[in-house]
């Protein structure tokens, strides 16, 4: 009952695999597959690098080379709700492609052939993943140096839950912003794998959440923001929540 923690870049889980035990490294597709057991429990760690495509091929060599029975996805993503501000945390409720257009053919944004746009993540990973987001009652300054609270803006506590939008698209500037908020107005943050990743899933009948760290807001400041956040706060943060969500999951009969 393997669990496969997936990121793009190594900087999303940085450090993870190094607390496993019996850890295997094996190559396989291009990529590294490091695994081991956490607890007792069997997990793999992997990296996608960036996009639709390298995430959909990591996560089928999951499931079929490794065997692996659920993915949690962990990495960064760009703000695009109000309300989400950098530093916040984004638990994915549905998943959607905001650059799938088979217009005149399709409904915009929907799958061709799915007769659907949207992918939901699975509730009962999603609510161990939420469980450990929120369980850390020290608040930021337990995890970060005053420096990069202040930098960043930190805040404690702050999750939210819904849709998360995938695209092959770095969304870095404030006119692109607007316009995926105004065709999708519930889309809380924007990334490049994660409806990817959702649609294989959902071919494989695989339980799939993702948890996502805001880094930017997706507007003309986000090619600065995205690196200086992946650098100073990404591994901390994952760190955070996939030691407590694995821990979680290993009690699990
Ligand atoms: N991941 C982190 N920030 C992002 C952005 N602005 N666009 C797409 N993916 C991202």
């Amino acid at each position: 009952m393997a669990t496969a923690i997936l990121s793009a870049l190594p900087e999303e889980q940085e450090g993870l695999a190094a607390l496993m035990t019996d850890t295997e490294t094996v190559r396989h597709a291009g990529r590294e597959f490091h695994r081991g057991r956490w607890q007792g429990a069997p997990v793999v760690f992997a990296l996608s690098r960036i996009g639709k495509v390298a995430a959909a091929t990591t996560a089928a060599a999951l499931i079929e080379r490794f065997g692996v029975q659920r993915i949690v996805f962990t990495g960064v993503a760009g703000g695009l709700h109000p309300e989400v501000r950098v530093g916040d945390t984004v638990i994915a409720g549905e998943f959607l492609q905001h650059d799938m257009d088979a217009t005149p053919l399709f409904p915009r944004h929907e799958i061709p052939l799915y007769a659907r746009s949207r992918f939901g993540a699975d509730m009962a990973l999603s609510a161990t993943i939420f469980e450990a987001a929120t369980a850390d009652k020290t608040g930021v300054g337990g995890t970060f140096d005053a420096e990069t609270i202040r930098r960043f803006g930190l805040q404690a506590m702050r999750v939210h839950r819904g849709l998360l939008v995938s695209g092959d698209r770095f969304v870095s500037s404030a006119g692109e912003a607007r316009a995926l908020r105004e065709a999708l107005p519930d889309a809380l943050a924007v990334d490049m794998e994660g409806a990817a990743v959702a649609q294989v899933c959902h071919d494989y009948g695989i339980p799939f959440a993702a948890v996502r760290h805001i880094s930017d807001r997706a507007d003309d400041a986000a090619h600065v923001d995205f690196p200086a956040y992946l650098k100073a706060v990404a591994a901390l943060q994952a760190r955070a929540v996939i030691t407590r969500f694995l821990s979680a999951q290993a009690q699990r009969p």
